[in-house]
C-alpha cells in the first residue's frame, strides 16, 4: 500500500482523487491535509493552473518530507481570452469564497459577460492541472481538459461552480444534470489524474503493481 498526500483540506476532493487513482494504481491511498491543522494556507498567486498546483504540491512535500500531489482547476472561456481561468473561484469578488452564493454570482457574471456572444462563439473548457513533487525534488505537471460550450441559462442542480451552464462536447446534459459518477467519468480532474497516474507508474514514484 502506497500512501500519497494530496495538498488540500477538501475531503470531497481527496475522495474523488482516491477513486480516480485507485482504478489506475490499485493499492494507492490518498490522504489530505485535514489532519494537519498547523499546515499553512498556500496563497495561489501563479497565473497558470500548473503553477498553482505546483505551489501546493511543493508546500506539502517540503513540510512533510513526503511525495505530494495537488491540483488546480477552473473554467477557460474562449470569448474571455481564457478567463476566468485561475480566478474562477473568485471571479465575482473575494466575498464568501467557496460558498453556493459565490458560485451563483460567478456564474451569473460569466453569463452577463457573454450575453452578446453568439452561440457559435461560446466555447469553453473545464481545465485541471495536477502536480506531483517528491522529497528529492522531482516535479511534474499534467493537464486534463473537458471541452464544451456555455449555455445562456443554468440547467440542473448537481455539482458546483459553473456546472449548470457547462454543456460538455457531444453531451445533451450539463454537468449539473449528470450524476456525480457520470461527470467524474469524463471530468477534467479525471483526465488530469489519469495522466498523472501514468507518470507516477512510468517514473517509479509508485510501484507498477501498487
Ligand atoms: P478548485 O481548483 O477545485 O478550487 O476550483 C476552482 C474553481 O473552478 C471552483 O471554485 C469552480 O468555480 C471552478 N471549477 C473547477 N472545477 C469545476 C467543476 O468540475 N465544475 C464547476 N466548476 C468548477
Amino acid at each position: 500500500m502506497t500512501e500519497l498526500v494530496l495538498s488540500t483540506r477538501n475531503r470531497h476532493k481527496v475522495d474523488e482523487v482516491e477513486a480516480i487513482l485507485g482504478t489506475e494504481l490499485p493499492g494507492v491511498r490518498v490522504v489530505g491535509l485535514d489532519g494537519l491543522p498547523d499546515f499553512p494556507e498556500v496563497v495561489e498567486f501563479e497565473p497558470t493552473f500548473a503553477g498553482n498546483a505546483l505551489l501546493k504540491a511543493r508546500a506539502a512535500a517540503t513540510a512533510l518530507g513526503r511525495t505530494a500531489l495537488a491540483d488546480d482547476s477552473g473554467l477557460r472561456v474562449d470569448a474571455l481570452n481564457g478567463m476566468p481561468g485561475v480566478l474562477s473561484a473568485r471571479w465575482s469578488g473575494r466575498f464568501g469564497a467557496g460558498t453556493d452564493s459565490q458560485d451563483r454570482a460567478n456564474m451569473n457574471l460569466v453569463l452577463d459577460q457573454l450575453s452578446d456572444t453568439p452561440d457559435d462563439r461560446r466555447g469553453a473548457a473545464f481545465v485541471c492541472a495536477a502536480a506531483v513533487v517528491t522529497p528529492d525534488g522531482h516535479e511534474h505537471t499534467v493537464e486534463g481538459v473537458l471541452p464544451g460550450v456555455l449555455l445562456r441559462e443554468p440547467r440542473g442542480t448537481n455539482g458546483f461552480g459553473y456546472d449548470p451552464i457547462f454543456l460538455p462536447e457531444r453531451e445533451t446534459r450539463t454537468t449539473a444534470e449528470m450524476r456525480s459518477t457520470e461527470k467524474n467519468a469524463i471530468s477534467h480532474r479525471r483526465r488530469a489524474f489519469r495522466l498523472l497516474a501514468e507518470h507516477l507508474r512510468a517514473h517509479g514514484v509508485v510501484d507498477a503493481g501498487a
